[in-house]
């Protein structure tokens, strides 16, 4: 990788950027994908981060894409806290495992300053070394106290979580039409649907959450 370059993202970047979503996810989770049609969506979507859409160019060409959207943290008492999630993240096939998405978080992150934090859901072997913790060590859990072993946080402003319990919502610009994806995926060139054994890992990793006896402390293996 002789020059690489993060920048935001421009509106003649964005048929680019779809089609790298489409060729890092297909088949990756699911058969298929949707994470194309879901950038296309999200890019118009009033929760949208417009200055946090940023892509990574590799060699004068996008080979990553990252795009956020407002979020938020409410405790018991009913105070709500506007947060951050990422997704979708895609790095170019052809570059993963070379460090590219790391980078793109990271500047990301710190284009993000002054916001408490991001949660996002993912395989935490991809996030661990960029900061990310179990939801359960910070206290934030979804509706019904429940803690997915896939829902991760970043604290961004270094001691923001106090112990207090959070539960976390994202916005519905998440909520997409099945059917409209579909069509959306039909303007793309065929690929061809299938099982992969990374659609097990998925499986695995989005239906487990995390349960410790009543006695544990989330904090005490840091
Ligand atoms: C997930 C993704 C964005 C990560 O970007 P990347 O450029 O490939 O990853 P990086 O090289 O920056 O590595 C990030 C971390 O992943 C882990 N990792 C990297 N290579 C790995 C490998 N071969 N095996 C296991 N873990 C690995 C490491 O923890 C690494 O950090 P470290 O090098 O400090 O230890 C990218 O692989 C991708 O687009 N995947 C397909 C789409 C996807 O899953 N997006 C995320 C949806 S939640």
């Amino acid at each position: 990788m002789d020059h690489l370059l993060i920048r935001p993202e421009q509106t003649g970047d964005y048929r680019a950027v779809e089609e790298l979503h489409r060729r890092a996810f297909w088949n990756l989770y699911v058969p298929g994908c949707q994470e194309h049609y879901i950038a296309h969506v999200l890019r118009s979507h009033p929760d949208f981060v417009p200055e946090l859409d940023l892509v990574c160019e590799v060699d004068g060409r996008v080979a990553a894409s990252i795009m956020y959207t407002r979020s938020w943290l409410t405790d018991r008492q009913g105070t709500r806290v506007d947060i951050l999630t990422f997704g979708p993240l895609a790095v170019d096939p052809a570059l993963q495992r070379r460090g590219v998405g790391k980078r793109l978080m990271a500047e990301s992150f710190r284009r993000a300053a002054g916001c408490p934090a991001v949660v996002i859901f993912g395989n935490p072997g991809n996030y661990v070394s960029s900061g990310f913790k179990s939801c359960r060590r910070y206290n934030v859990c979804l509706e019904g106290d429940v803690f997915p072993a896939a829902m991760l946080v970043r604290e961004l402003t270094p001691g923001f979580f106090d112990g207090r319990r959070y539960r976390y919502a994202d916005s519905p610009a998440f909520q997409i039409d099945p059917q409209a994806a579909e069509d959306f995926d039909r303007d793309f060139p065929p690929m061809e649907r299938a099982f992969q054994p990374s659609q097990e890992e998925f499986f695995i990793h989005s239906n487990s959450v995390i349960r410790l006896p009543a006695d544990a402390e989330p904090g005490s293996s840091e």
